[in-house]
């Protein structure tokens, strides 16, 4: 199976990420984290889309096909994985297709306003090293400042500003509208209430993807 997961900065997509592959033996894959791991080591790939992030503005297709079409052909993806972050826009869904389009899919959109997004992403603490996302105001690490799982420090991302969340929030507006129109085409979409508590959540994803597992038709709502 291949879950992807949509929703704008800070809906939650990497949390829930995070569950679907404790849950299920998914891998994660985050563009997101690859990106920011390539700018961290100073890689040429990291100087090339470093400017285009901390402006918080989309990194080009072919960019982040190249990393997708790598990782997705490792032998831990061979039952299947979760993407966080990819596809983007409808451009890099047919061409994720092009390259796989023997799984089954199931596509969740993380529905929240812009107000609470601005309140998660203001307490929002990461691991740069191996990706754990905490909140300093309801999912805090056991020793401040520090990674639970890696012992890494934790930093603030540096597309955290609110002047940056905002532009965000204007291009997941922009570029995800056709996307979440094929997706409910295919019969693939689910929404999700993403306001409600992490667990809550994660609930209404497991049933969804449970249900697609076990050989129930999905229905788009
Ligand atoms: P990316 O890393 O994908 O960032 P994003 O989409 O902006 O999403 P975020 O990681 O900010 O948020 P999230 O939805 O994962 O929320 P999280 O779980 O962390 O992309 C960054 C940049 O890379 C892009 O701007 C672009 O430049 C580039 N890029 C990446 N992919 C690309 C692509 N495909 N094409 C082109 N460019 C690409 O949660 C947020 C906070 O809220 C956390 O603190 C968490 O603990 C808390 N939280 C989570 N859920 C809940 C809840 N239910 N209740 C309360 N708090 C919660």
């Amino acid at each position: 199976m291949r879950v992807i997961l949509l929703g704008p900065a800070g809906s939650g997509k990497g949390t829930q990420a995070d569950l679907i592959q404790k849950n299920y033996g998914f891998p994660k894959i985050s563009t997101g984290d690859l990106l920011r791991k390539a700018v961290q080591e100073g890689t040429e790939l990291g100087k090339k889309v470093h400017q285009e992030m901390k402006a918080g503005k989309l990194v080009a297709d072919d960019i982040v096909l190249e990393l997708v079409k790598e990782r997705i052909s490792a032998p831990d993806c061979r039952t299947g994985y979760v993407l966080d972050g990819f596809p983007r826009n409808l451009n890099q869904a047919l061409l994720l297709e092009k390259i796989e389009n023997h799984r089954l899919e199931t596509v969740f959109e993380i529905l929240i306003t812009e107000e609470e997004i601005l309140r998660r992403l203001s307490g929002r603490r990461v691991c740069l090293q191996c990706g754990a996302v905490y909140n300093i105001n309801n999912n805090k690490p056991k020793v401040d400042g520090v990674c639970d799982i890696c012992g890494s420090p934790l930093v603030i991302r540096e597309d955290d500003k609110p002047e940056v969340i905002k532009e965000r929030f204007r291009i997941y507006v922009e570029t995800t509208k056709p996307l979440v129109e094929h997706y409910s085409r295919k019969k693939v979409l689910f929404q999700v209430d993403g306001q409600n508590s992490v667990e809550v959540i994660f609930k209404a994803i497991k049933s969804i993807i449970d249900r697609r597992i076990s050989g129930a038709q999905g229905v788009s709502n």
